[in-house]
């Protein structure tokens, strides 16, 4: 296949949505837990999270136009500026997928699809309690992307809970033994395997 940007802009919707979301390898599978203001609590899957900088310790996510359909969790996340990011276990990823359906504000996609609230005292947000890996996140700003009415949600890093045995000495968390999951596209699942580890890369002088 040798599609030129007309072509692609020909296919069928959902093909070309399949397609250009599938091409950027596999993405990160997380949960993304909120709280409202009066405590209804929500949970949505999000393929797009991205480090921003280890120091401060940042991430971002991009969140699909605002306005069209209500987003919760992006309401959520500014009525009480705190969030969850939660990475999936692969024995959890038909729940998780689910929480991508477009419930009612007072339906908890916690309940509804088999997940568990966990808290951190003084922390508004709920945790994934199934999840192995989990970060407590305090919202920072919004960055508009105007081309296509998305935007990238930018946090803070305000909680990192993980079992010991993943984290490595010098720091590196093993996503193979926290059995965690990877996307392509928006409903393909895999598995993650470690397949190297090499020193940090340096030109080498002659
Ligand atoms: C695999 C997968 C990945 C997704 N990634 C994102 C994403 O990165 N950003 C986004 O805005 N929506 C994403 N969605 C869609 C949201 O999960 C969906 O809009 C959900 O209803 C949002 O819930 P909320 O309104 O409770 O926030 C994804 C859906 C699936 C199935």
């Amino acid at each position: 296949m040798h599609l030129t940007k007309s072509e692609i802009e020909g296919l069928d919707k959902v093909k070309r949505l399949n397609m250009i979301n599938s091409v950027t390898g596999i993405k990160p599978a997380n949960l993304i837990g909120t709280a409202s203001a009066l405590l209804q609590t929500n949970l949505a899957i999000f393929s797009s999270v991205v480090h921003l900088g280890s120091n401060p310790a940042l991430m971002g996510f991009i969140i699909r136009p605002v306005g069209e359909v209500p987003r919760h969790t992006y309401e959520n996340i500014l009525a009480t500026g705190v969030y969850t990011i939660n990475a999936i276990p692969q024995n959890m990823i038909e729940g998780a997928h689910r929480t991508s359906a477009k419930y009612d504000r007072s339906v908890s996609e916690f309940e509804e699809c088999g997940f568990t609230e966990e808290y951190l005292e003084g922390f508004a947000a709920p945790f994934v309690q199934e999840s192995p890996l989990k970060l407590g996140m305090k919202y920072v700003e919004t960055i508009p992307i105007p081309i296509n009415g998305t935007s990238l949600v930018i946090g803070a890093v305000e909680y990192l809970i993980v079992a010991d045995e993943a984290v490595a000495e010098n720091g590196y968390i093993n996503l193979e033994t926290l059995h965690l999951a990877g996307i392509s596209g928006l409903n393909n699942y895999y598995s993650l395997e470690k397949i190297g580890e090499f020193p940090y890369a340096r030109v080498k002088s002659k």
